[in-house]
C-alpha cells in the first residue's frame, strides 16, 4: 500500500516507521510512503507556508498554493490516479476499525497533514475527498492523526503482523472488546491466573475467553452491543450475567 503524505514536518510522521508495526511493514515492502512538504513549493525570502486570515482573528492559516502543488505532486508519484486525499481534521468522520478496514482494502492513500489554525477553506474544498477525525480533541496538528491512522492501517495488512491470528483475535474486530491476557508468574500480588487457563483444554479456553470478551464489551462499552452479531450463546451467557447481578444486588 502507498501512502502520500503532505506535511510541513515529515521528520515527525517518520518517526514512527523507527520502530514496531510500521517499521516492519516498510520492511517487508508491504507499505510504502512518500512525502510532499509545503516548504519546496514556496520562493519568498522566508519561506513562509502560512499567513494572518482573513477577517482576523488569532493564529495563521496554511496557504492553499504551496498545498495544492503538494497534492499535484503526490497525485503524479502515486500508483493510481484517483487515489483519494484524506484530511485529517477534529471535523472529520470518526476514525473507528470499521473505517480502518474499509482503507486498509485501498492501493494508494494521500493524507494531508494541517497545522496552525488550519488550511484555507478553498482548497479543502476543492481538493480534498474525506474528511477524518481520530476523536473528539484538538491535537496540536494533523501529523500525529497521520500516525494514529497510518499504524491502524499497518497492522491490517497482509505480511505486517508475525501472527495473523493477533489481528482476528484483537478488540473491535468484531466490536467486541479484547479478553484479558495472563503471563508469568502464575501468582502475582496475590492474584492467581485463572485456572482455566493453565487447563490445556482449549475448546474451554476459547469459550472463557470469548465470555469475557462479550461480559467486558457490555460493562465497558454498552455502546457497542448493538453492532456485534450476537450468538445465541452470547446472549445465554449475558442473561445470565444479569440475573446474577440481580441475585447480589438482592442479598
Ligand atoms: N488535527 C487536530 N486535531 C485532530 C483530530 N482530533 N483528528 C484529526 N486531526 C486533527
Amino acid at each position: 500500500m502507498w501512502f502520500g503524505i503532505v506535511t510541513a514536518l515529515p521528520e515527525l510522521v517518520e518517526g514512527l516507521f523507527r520502530e514496531g508495526v510500521a517499521r516492519r511493514s516498510r520492511e517487508a515492502e508491504v507499505l510504502r510512503c512518500e512525502y510532499f512538504t509545503p516548504r519546496d513549493h514556496v520562493s519568498d525570502v522566508h519561506r513562509s507556508i502560512d499567513d494572518r486570515p482573513y477577517g482576523g482573528g488569532p493564529g495563521m492559516v496554511m496557504l492553499s498554493e504551496p498545498l495544492a502543488a503538494c497534492l499535484r505532486d503526490a497525485r503524479a508519484a502515486s500508483p493510481d490516479p484517483d487515489t483519494p486525499v484524506l484530511y485529517l481534521t477534529p471535523q472529520g468522520d470518526q476514525l473507528d476499525q470499521r473505517l480502518v478496514n474499509e482503507l486498509s482494502s485501498t492501493t494508494s492513500l494521500i493524507l494531508l497533514a494541517g497545522r496552525y489554525e488550519g488550511i484555507d477553506q478553498r482548497l479543502l474544498d476543492s481538493e480534498v475527498d474525506r474528511e477524518i477525525s481520530i476523536g473528539d480533541y484538538v491535537i496540536s496538528g494533523g501529523e500525529l492523526a497521520c500516525m494514529v491512522l497510518i499504524d491502524a492501517v499497518a497492522r491490517q495488512l497482509p505480511g505486517t503482523l508475525g501472527n495473523p491470528g493477533s489481528i482476528e483475535s484483537e478488540s473491535h474486530v468484531d466490536n467486541l472488546l479484547d479478553y484479558p491476557q495472563y503471563t508469568r508468574p502464575r501468582e502475582f500480588q496475590g492474584r492467581q491466573v485463572p485456572t482455566v487457563l493453565l487447563s490445556g483444554d482449549h475448546a474451554a479456553i476459547e469459550e472463557w475467553r470469548t465470555r469475557q470478551a462479550v461480559l467486558s464489551t457490555w460493562c465497558k462499552r454498552p455502546d457497542l452491543m448493538s453492532q456485534h452479531d450476537w450468538t445465541s450463546q452470547e446472549k445465554r451467557w449475558l442473561r445470565e450475567f444479569v440475573a446474577e447481578l440481580v441475585v447480589q444486588s438482592n442479598e
